[in-house]
């Protein structure tokens, strides 16, 4: 017997600023904390005037949990004080495990033209907070696209796909929350339908056009169920489909800080200003 999952709960996005003034839509908030649980946060850039975005993101640290930059165009150069440096271009992906600790800078590579792409915040467990920085970065080629017969398109980033002419793998691997990360192109009334494990959270952000349920700039949340259906509307929708085991943790956040108590934030702040975050 299968169980469909069901949306829950849809949260509108809001416009906000974030870094040197980079204008952005995001999704968070106290009160959806729980039901996003792994995930914290998602945010959007999309312009293509450059005075929305140049600004970047300068030097700013994270402890805690992980940062999932995906660019859809246009490119940003990372770069941490351990001296790791790259730039995520147009299709690709960094997922940078930030740990015990990272201090970057996440800046564009153009002061004008469109830059369009996402960064998801995706939580730790207690026993992984204070784990070395680790990074996984893929380019286009290394992200594997599934077509489907009416011309939709599938980007594996995380978790597995399957369709009738196999079963496709995202290349992010080890990760301890087990998520997938699929960046749907639906085309006009297409209908997709993707198991997901029943005890992982499963969200949809529908960032262009709209689906039966969202349209552009709305995250679904879905009841539990082993898979979901999602249907585009007449004029097609891109969406990013999330799902990750839930951790079911105390979240104490305090900026790019995210621990489990009070007292861990408080380390974390001492610890920055010390110069001594990687401790
Ligand atoms: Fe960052």
């Amino acid at each position: 017997m299968t169980t469909a999952r069901r949306l829950q709960r849809v949260i509108n996005a809001r416009n906000t600023s974030d870094g040197d003034g980079v204008k952005i839509r995001r999704i968070a908030g106290r009160d959806v904390l729980a039901q996003l649980d792994p995930f914290l946060l998602l945010d959007e850039m999309h312009s293509q005037d450059g005075a929305d975005y140049m600004g970047g993101f300068p030097s700013h640290p994270h402890r805690g949990f992980e940062t999932i930059t995906y660019m859809l165009d246009g490119a940003m150069r990372h770069r941490d004080h351990l001296g790791n440096e790259g730039v995520v271009s147009s299709g690709g992906i960094q997922w940078m495990t930030a740990g015990a600790g990272v201090i970057h800078s996440e800046m564009p590579e153009q002061t004008d033209g469109l830059l369009h792409g996402f960064q998801l915040w995706l939580n730790l467990p207690a026993s992984k907070k204070m784990t070395p920085a680790a990074y996984q970065e893929f380019d286009r080629t290394q992200i594997p696209v599934v077509k489907l017969e009416d011309d939709s398109r599938i980007t594996v980033i995380a978790g597995t796909v399957t369709t009738p002419n196999g079963t496709v793998t995202g290349p992010v691997a080890d990760i301890v929350t087990a998520p997938t990360y699929l960046d749907l192109q639906l085309a006009a009334g297409a209908q997709v339908q993707f198991p997901i494990d029943d005890t992982h959270t499963a969200l949809l952000l529908v960032y262009s056009g709209a689906t039966a349920e969202l349209t552009d700039g709305q995250l679904g949340i879905y009841s539990h169920g082993d898979h979901v259906v999602i249907e585009a509307s007449g004029s097609g929708a891109r969406a990013l489909l999330l799902a990750g085991s839930p951790l079911r943790e105390p979240i104490v956040q305090h900026g790019p800080f995210v621990m489990n108590t009070e007292a861990e934030i408080e380390q974390a702040i001492q610890d920055y200003s010390a110069g001594c975050l990687l401790a």
